[in-house]
């Protein structure tokens, strides 16, 4: 079995992502959300290292004092205890306010992130989900926002500060010694030059690390779906083996990722010793005269120029600047890792908001009508008529569907559909048979516009499906997929599916016609009875009724059963038959089905083969007609 995350990377994530600033700034730009506690914030921000680097300004005031007064002047030196404690305690206090603020403001974007999300997903084409696994998509929900999330709540908020701080810092050291804010920029430098060759290497590895992270979630949920099939085949050992080596090259990556951005914070620190050592050294070089010592720089031109001399005082403080300094730097490099794992996170969820959605240039949309005066209006009454408005004209909605020369290709190579020539009258009843992969779905597929057709046209009601708004077009259509799916929540709620408005009385009578009333009041809680994922406490064939229960309640003029009742016992079919056979009255109904006694009775049975109708007719003309249909019933013990 080939990875799967391979096939996802060249998909979605095998475009290098070359701008991270400009995805830090796009993600800013989500900040709108939340632009009030955002300005606290960062006044917060201000205030908080403006104490916290003031009062280490103030580290020079204090030995200045001890110099100058020790023992004598203990009330100025209180003073200056004193101011320190209050702008340690502004710091103390600012700094609570803005992590608190920052989470809140965190929670808003991440809220408004996810939503956008959440709307693209359900813009998509079909053919978006059709080639993802289900652990990919969810990726986007846990590993990539949970990247984002910590960016926003926390790095951001660190690196806030610390740049903020070194500003304030550069300003302060201006009025302390011009030198080591020489020594100072210096350090910057090399600080950015080393990280921007780590970042580099590390962006690279982190946008990986986040592929293949969902390649691997989607391995475990097709493999935790697919439970059943692995244990009936034993494919446990094979399982394994293919986890191993999925989480075999995640491990190598995020060690590849992780390696280059941990060898950052302790380079960092290294750099920092360095110049501090060299501010040590310069500052005792530059030493200010001080009465009765010698002064080093006796008679040379530096001791001509007093800018550049340090005083001890004011060497201590700008020690203690240096210090904060690198420390504030180290902590921008610490925050690396997760800046460089959320920007490919971020990368990520941006390029799924900007995958095209799909197009709908359909314009004709469904509205409801009555008749007056031999004339059809719009209205707002539930008349139970339906018409298709195109401009001001109105066109009854009657259900006749037509196919004509219409091929159809998934990929664009192999062919799918060839020469699709066929109509229904409002009220036919048209099958589909045709071996496995003949193309029958693909039928369905092109009429509700899941797919566009690549040749010839398909109408509804004389109208090219393409003028059709999406939305009106598959509201006329109750569809019953080949794949049910039922959702976590009541039965009486999964049959509401169909129709949201619905009342429980008009979803009892549709469960009745699809016959699944009888099974459903045998249930613990009737129709309150709680659905867990995807209808796994039900029967194949009982998941089948509550899907025919749920189209019938939609009460559409159009109705596609795609092996509606494949798992449903003969008998029971038999049942739902009458009630059937009521719902598909006056309806247009395309049916699929392997089991030919189903189609038995239709207006017409298409026989497809290779994406081709090979025969055409009701089953007596078929059989007369002794071809392809003639074979299949006869090797069918069912017809027998
Ligand atoms: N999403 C898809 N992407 C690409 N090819 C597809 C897709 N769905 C179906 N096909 C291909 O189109 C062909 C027709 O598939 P289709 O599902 O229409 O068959 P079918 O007649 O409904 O078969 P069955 O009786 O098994 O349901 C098959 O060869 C299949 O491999
Ligand atoms: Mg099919």
């Amino acid at each position: 079995m080939p990875p799967r995350g391979s096939s996802f990377n060249s998909k979605m994530g095998g475009k290098r992502a070359e701008k991270p600033l400009k995805t830090l700034l796009r993600l800013f730009r989500y900040f709108k959300h939340c632009t009030g506690i955002l300005t606290v914030a960062i006044l917060s921000i201000l205030a908080y290292s403006l104490a916290s680097n003031f009062a280490v300004f103030e580290t020079q005031k204090l030995v200045k004092t001890l110099e100058t007064s020790v023992g004598a002047d203990m009330a100025k030196y209180t003073g200056v205890l004193i101011g320190m404690a209050i702008l340690y305690a502004i710091a103390a206090f600012t700094n609570f306010l803005l992590n608190r603020l920052m989470l809140s403001c965190s929670a808003r974007v991440m809220c408004a992130l996810r939503k956008e999300m959440f709307e693209k997903m359900q813009s998509l084409p079909i053919a978006f989900f059709d080639g993802r696994t289900h652990g990919e998509l969810m990726s986007y929900y846990t590993n990539d926002t949970e990247a984002v999330n910590e960016l926003l709540h926390h790095s951001i908020t660190q690196m806030l500060i610390s740049v903020t701080s070194l500003v304030f810092i550069f300003g302060l050291m201006t009025a302390l010694s011009i030198p080591v804010i020489f020594i100072m920029i210096c350090m910057g430098l090399t600080v950015f030059y080393v990280m921007r060759g780590v970042t580099r290497q590390s962006r690279k590895n982190f946008k990986k690390q986040q592929r293949e992270l969902a390649g691997l979630n989607g391995y475990i949920e097709e493999m935790m779906e697919g439970q059943k099939v692995v244990k009936v085949f034993t494919h446990e050992e094979a399982a394994r083996a293919n986890f191993k080596v999925h989480n075999d090259e995640l491990c190598k990556v995020a060690t590849d990722a992780n390696t280059f951005a941990s060898i950052v914070g302790p380079l960092m620190n290294n750099i920092s010793h360095i110049f501090y050592a060299i501010t040590c050294t310069v500052g005792v070089l530059l030493a200010a005269p001080v009465e009765g010592q010698p002064f080093l720089l006796e008679g040379t031109f530096l001791a001509e120029q007093p800018l550049l001399l340090v005083e001890s005082s004011k060497l201590i403080a700008s020690l203690n600047f240096v210090r904060q300094v690198s420390n504030r730097i180290s902590q921008i490099s610490q925050q690396f890792n997760s800046i460089l794992l959320a920007l490919a996170g971020a990368e990520r969820i941006f390029a799924l908001v900007d995958t095209p959605a799909e197009v709908d240039e359909g314009t004709v949309t469904l509205v409801r009508v009555e008749a007056k005066d031999g004339r059809l209006t719009e209205t707002d009454r539930r008349t139970g008529r339906w018409a298709w408005k195109r401009g001001d004209e109105l066109i009854p909605l009657r259900g006749e569907v037509r196919f004509n020369d219409v091929d159809f290709s998934y990929d664009g190579k192999k062919q799918v559909l060839t020469d699709v020539t066929l109509y229904a009258h409002p009220g036919q009843k048209i099958a589909f048979v045709g071996s496995t992969g003949a193309g029958k779905t693909t039928i369905t597929n092109l009429i509700n516009r899941f797919y566009d057709i690549t040749d010839g046209t398909i109408t509804y009601d004389g109208i090219p499906v393409r003028e059709i708004k999406k939305s009106a077009l598959r509201s006329s259509l109750g569809m019953v997929l080949q794949d049910t799916h039922l959702f976590s929540g009541t039965v009486m709620d999964n049959i509401r599916y169909g129709r949201l408005d619905a009342t429980d009385e008009e979803c009892i009578e549709a469960a009745k016609i699809a016959n699944a009333d009888f099974f459903i009041s045998h249930l613990p809680e009737g129709y309150e009875t709680q659905l867990v994922a995807d209808g796994a406490n039900l029967s194949q064939g009982q998941r089948q009724l509550l899907a025919i229960a749920r189209a019938a309640v939609s009460d559409p003029p159009v109705l596609i059963l795609d092996e509606a009742t494949s798992s449903i016992d003969t008998r029971t079919e038999k049942h739902i038959e009458k009630g059937m056979d009521a719902l598909m009255h006056g309806r247009t109904v395309f049916v699929i089905a392997h089991r030919l006694s189903t189609v038995r009775n239709s207006d017409c049975i298409m026989v497809l083969e290779n994406g081709r109708i090979i025969e055409r007719g009701d089953h007596d003309a078929l059989l007369r007609e002794r071809g392809k249909y003639y074979e299949l019933c006869t090797g069918t013990s069912e017809l027998s």
